[in-house]
C-alpha cells in the first residue's frame, strides 16, 4: 500500500461515528449541568508554554512533542495537552475580570510522540474540564463527579478513584528529598530509567512502570506525611465529599493512592485517576489535579484552579464491546426504472429530503441490480419510480427489512410515507 496512516494515528470510520457521538454528547452534557461553558484554543501553541507549566523534565515535554520552527522561525508544539493552553486563554482573554470561578471544558484531539501500544496513540482526544479561580476542596470533589457521573452514563464497571495529595511546592520540595534519601539504598538495583529520574524527579520513580521500581516504591515515604496542616485540611474535607459520595452510590469507589503522582509538573495539593482494570496495563481513563501555581507561572494574577482529562479512545474502545452498531443510515433508496426518469428523480429525492427521509438514488443499472444496491445498504425501503406511478402521482415502497407487499402513496402527502417508515 503506497501510504498509510501514521503510526500511532487511525481513522474513526463511518460505522464508529455513533459511538464518538455517545461518547461526546455524554461529556457535554454532563458538563453543562455542571454550569460549564465549552472553550476551543488553538492544536499548536508556542513550545515554551508547554516547558513552563508541564515541565521540562517530564517524558512529555523532553520526549514526546511535535516540535517544529515555523516559517517565521518560531518554535511551536501540537498540543499535548490542553490545560496549559486554557491557562494562556484565560489570561489572554482577560477572564479573570469575569464572575469567577471559569468553569470551562473542551474536546479535541491531542499529540503526543509516544511508543504506540494498547490505548497510547500519537494523535488522541481529550474531553476536559477546568475550574479556574476557585480554592475549596468543594470544587476538587466538583470535578471529581462530573468525570464520575460521565463514566456512569457512559456505563463503566468497575471503575475505581485512586487520590492523593501533593501538598504545595515547599511540602513537595522536602518530599522530593525525603524521597531521594530512600531510593538512594536501592540506586543499584533501579532500572536506568528510573536512576535517572532519582536526580532530575524523584517523584516520578513512583509513577514508574518497571516491576522492580513498583517493588521497591510499596514502602517510599508517602507525601501524606509531609504535606502542611492547609494541605492536610484541604483533603480531608475531600474525603468528606468522597465518603458521602459513596454512602449514597454503592458503585463510587475510592482509594488513596500514595504512589499517585501523576505525570505533569504543574499539580499541587489533590491529585486523581479513575482506572479500570478492563482497561489492561494502560487502565487509566482519566486524570486530572489541582494546579494552583499555573496561571501565576504564566504571568496571570495568582488564581487556584482543578481540573481532569478523559482519553477519549479509551472510552471508545471499552463501548465498542457493548453497543451494537446501528447499520440503518439510509431511509429510502429510489429504484429508477427508465432512465429518462433520472431528472425527475432528483427532484423526488429532494422533496423526500425537505421531509427529513434520508434518500439515496440507485446508481444507473438494471432494476435488479438497483435492488441489490438498495439491500447491501441496509435502506429502509425502495421507492420505485416508473412511468405508471408518475402518471398516477403516486410512489410505490416497499419495506426491505420486513417481508412485505408494495405499497402506493400520494406522492403529495409525504406525511403518510413517514408514518410506513416509523412503523
Ligand atoms: P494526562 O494524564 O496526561 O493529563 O492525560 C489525561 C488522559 O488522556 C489520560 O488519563 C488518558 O486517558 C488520555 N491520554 C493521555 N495520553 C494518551 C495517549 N497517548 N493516547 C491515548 N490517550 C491518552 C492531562 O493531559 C492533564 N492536562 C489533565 C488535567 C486537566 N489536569 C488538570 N486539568
Amino acid at each position: 500500500m503506497p501510504f498509510q496512516a501514521p503510526r500511532g494515528t487511525f481513522d474513526i470510520l463511518p460505522d464508529e461515528e455513533e459511538i464518538w457521538n455517545k461518547v461526546q454528547q455524554a461529556c457535554f452534557e454532563t458538563a453543562r449541568l455542571f454550569g460549564y461553558r465549552y472553550i476551543e484554543t488553538p492544536v499548536f501553541e508556542e513550545s515554551g508554554l508547554f516547558q513552563r507549566t508541564v515541565g521540562e523534565n517530564t517524558d512529555i515535554v523532553e520526549k514526546e512533542m511535535y516540535s517544529f520552527d515555523d516559517k517565521g522561525g518560531e518554535n511551536i508544539s501540537l498540543r499535548p495537552e490542553n490545560t496549559a493552553g486554557v491557562c494562556r486563554a484565560f489570561i489572554e482573554n482577560g477572564l479573570h475580570n469575569t464572575t469567577l470561578p471559569s468553569r470551562l471544558f473542551y474536546y479535541g484531539p491531542m499529540f503526543r510522540y509516544e511508543r504506540p501500544q494498547s490505548g497510547r496513540y500519537r494523535q488522541f482526544h481529550q474531553f476536559g474540564i477546568e475550574c479556574i479561580g476557585e480554592a475549596s476542596p468543594d470544587v476538587d470533589y466538583e470535578v471529581i463527579k462530573i468525570a464520575w457521573d460521565v463514566l456512569k452514563i457512559l456505563d463503566f464497571s468497575n471503575v475505581v478513584l485512586n487520590v492523593n495529595s501533593l501538598g504545595d511546592s515547599q511540602d513537595r520540595y522536602l518530599y522530593s528529598e525525603e524521597l531521594k534519601k530512600y531510593y538512594s539504598k536501592y540506586l543499584n538495583d533501579l532500572p536506568r530509567v528510573d536512576q535517572l529520574r532519582f536526580e532530575r524527579s524523584p517523584l516520578r520513580i513512583l509513577d514508574s512502570k518497571e516491576d522492580i521500581t513498583i517493588k521497591i516504591s510499596e514502602d517510599a515515604p508517602k507525601t501524606l506525611d509531609f504535606i502542611s496542616t492547609e494541605s492536610s485540611i484541604h483533603h480531608e474535607n475531600l474525603i468528606l465529599h468522597l465518603d458521602q459520595l459513596s454512602s449514597i452510590d454503592k458503585e463510587f469507589q475510592y482509594k488513596i493512592n500514595h504512589r499517585l503522582v501523576r505525570g505533569l509538573d504543574y499539580y499541587n495539593k489533590t491529585v486523581f485517576e479513575y482506572t479500570s482494570d478492563s482497561l489492561g496495563p494502560q487502565g487509566v481513563l482519566l486524570g486530572g489535579g489541582r494546579y494552583d501555581p499555573l496561571i501565576k507561572i504564566l504571568g496571570g494574577q495568582d488564581t487556584p484552579a482543578v481540573g481532569f482529562a478523559m482519553g477519549i479512545e479509551r472510552a471508545v474502545n471499552e463501548l465498542k464491546k457493548n453497543i451494537d452498531i446501528e447499520k440503518n443510515y439510509v431511509d429510502a433508496v429510489l429504484i429508477v426504472t427508465n432512465d429518462d426518469l433520472r431528472i425527475q428523480s432528483t427532484q423526488i429525492a429532494n422533496n423526500l429530503r425537505n421531509h427529513k427521509i434520508r434518500t439515496i438514488i440507485a446508481p444507473r443499472k438494471s432494476i435488479k441490480a438497483q435492488m441489490r444496491f438498495a439491500n447491501n445498504i441496509n435502506s429502509k425501503c425502495a421507492v420505485f419510480i416508473g412511468h405508471d406511478e408518475l402518471e398516477a402521482n403516486k410512489l410505490s415502497i416497499k419495506l426491505l427489512q420486513e417481508k412485505s407487499e408494495q405499497i402506493d402513496i400520494d406522492l403529495n402527502d409525504i406525511s403518510q410515507f413517514k408514518k410506513i417508515l416509523s412503523s
